[in-house]
């Protein structure tokens, strides 16, 4: 019996000695387990005589049942203690938080901008056919300005009267379909979409948005579009910012306009300061780093980088051509109206003053440069 002794004395050394339940773990492993200390000395009954087998057998289980209360009770105190030493005023982990895309965030701020001033957003679709994109606007097949728009076409049958199918080139083709939807004017639009054109470099991807606004109803007239955008322009870019109407060619409206928008870093005058005050001369070499010598005018004036002439593109505008006021069922003697096309991830970069080499890491997916916004 002198050999259960020991085995029970060095259980209760080996309990002592531990302090986590990790070791916990092993020390029942190591008497209770398949091949632990006990199973080992139940294994030797076989060898004992009949006689000496009871007494063998009671001394181990007796030795057992002794180590199987001190284990409980170890684990007891090993749980409460290691319980107690969960500290839950500390601070938690934060959980990574996703947000929503730039573009996106674009979007609802220029629909709540046109919502203020009774325009409804509108959706169309983004798998348009020929007619919506290009008949509808002044643009019949064959028409040299088609090829402006850059076209995805959709392998699919095409349709009889609305020709093929393509990915919208442009939001414009939404002004038909909203003409149809609304049937008698007033139509006041904000239509935000998805658009497709088959270009990719550092300012272009294949996939863009633009938001349309259509204005269709008596005696609409330039004064109105003008207003509307300066009313964007300064909500959008701020109140300091001046928008322009530069003469330009629509195939869809007429007279058509290029909207400018003045630049926020020369505040619309084409020119800034080459003299920044410079504590320094590391400074003063940076600046001159800076300057680009052939854009120097006078001494203390450089043309501005970003302009060079004080106003910056937004978009296209122009009074709806009455071919597309027709088209859309709507008598041009009676109404007038007009439309623009601007494109979202420009008025975004321009409104943050985001100095983006390459448009594309917008939709690169990488959480580093996306977060930022
Ligand atoms: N659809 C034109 C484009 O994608 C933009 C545009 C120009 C829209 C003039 C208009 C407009 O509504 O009147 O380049």
């Amino acid at each position: 019996m002198n050999s259960h002794d020991d085995l029970l004395k060095k259980f209760e050394t080996d309990l002592n000695a531990i302090t986590t339940l990790e070791e916990y773990q092993r020390l029942e492993t190591n008497y209770l387990g398949r091949n632990g200390s006990i199973n080992q000395e139940l294994k030797k009954i076989k060898d004992l005589s009949v006689e000496a087998r009871r007494e063998f057998g009671e001394a181990v289980n007796k030795i057992k049942q002794d180590i199987e209360q001190q284990l409980s009770l170890k684990k007891q105190a090993l749980l409460t203690t290691e319980t107690l030493l969960i500290d839950v005023t500390l601070p938690g982990t934060p959980y990574p938080k996703g947000s929503l895309h730039m573009v996106t965030l674009a979007i609802e701020e220029i629909s709540r901008i046109f919502e203020h001033i009774g325009f409804i957003r509108m959706s169309y679709p983004e798998i348009e056919w020929e007619h919506f994109s290009f008949e509808t606007l002044n643009m019949p097949k064959d028409h040299p300005a088609r090829d402006d728009f850059e076209t995805f076409f959709v392998n699919a049958p095409p349709h009889k009267t609305y020709g093929k199918m393509v990915l919208s080139p442009h939001t414009s083709s939404g002004q038909n379909r909203e003409m149809l939807r609304v049937g008698k004017p007033p139509i006041r639009m904000i239509n935000i979409a998805k658009c497709y054109r088959p270009n990719w470099d550092a300012t272009h991807v294949p996939m863009f948005h633009q938001f349309e606004g259509v204005c269709i109803d008596e005696s609409v007239t330039i004064t109105h579009l003008k207003g509307t955008i300066d009313y964007f322009a300064k909500e959008f870019f701020g109140e300091k910012r001046e928008t322009r109407l530069r003469p330009f060619h629509f195939q869809f409206t007429e007279p058509s306009f290029e909207v400018d928008i003045t630049c926020d870093v020369c505040d619309g005058t084409g020119y800034v300061s080459s003299v920044i005050p410079s504590a320094s001369e590391e400074s003063s070499q940076r600046r001159n780093a800076l300057l680009d010598p052939s854009l120097i005018v006078q001494d203390d004036k450089v043309k501005c980088k970003v302009c060079k002439s004080g106003w910056l593109e937004l978009g296209g505008a122009g009074m709806i051509h009455p071919n597309v006021l027709t088209a859309g069922n709507i008598d041009p003697e009676k109404y007038t109206g007009w439309a623009f096309g601007i494109g979202v991830e420009r008025v975004m970069m321009m409104k943050g003053g985001i100095n983006l080499d390459d448009l594309r890491i917008m939709y690169s997916g990488d959480v580093r440069f996306l977060e930022q916004f």
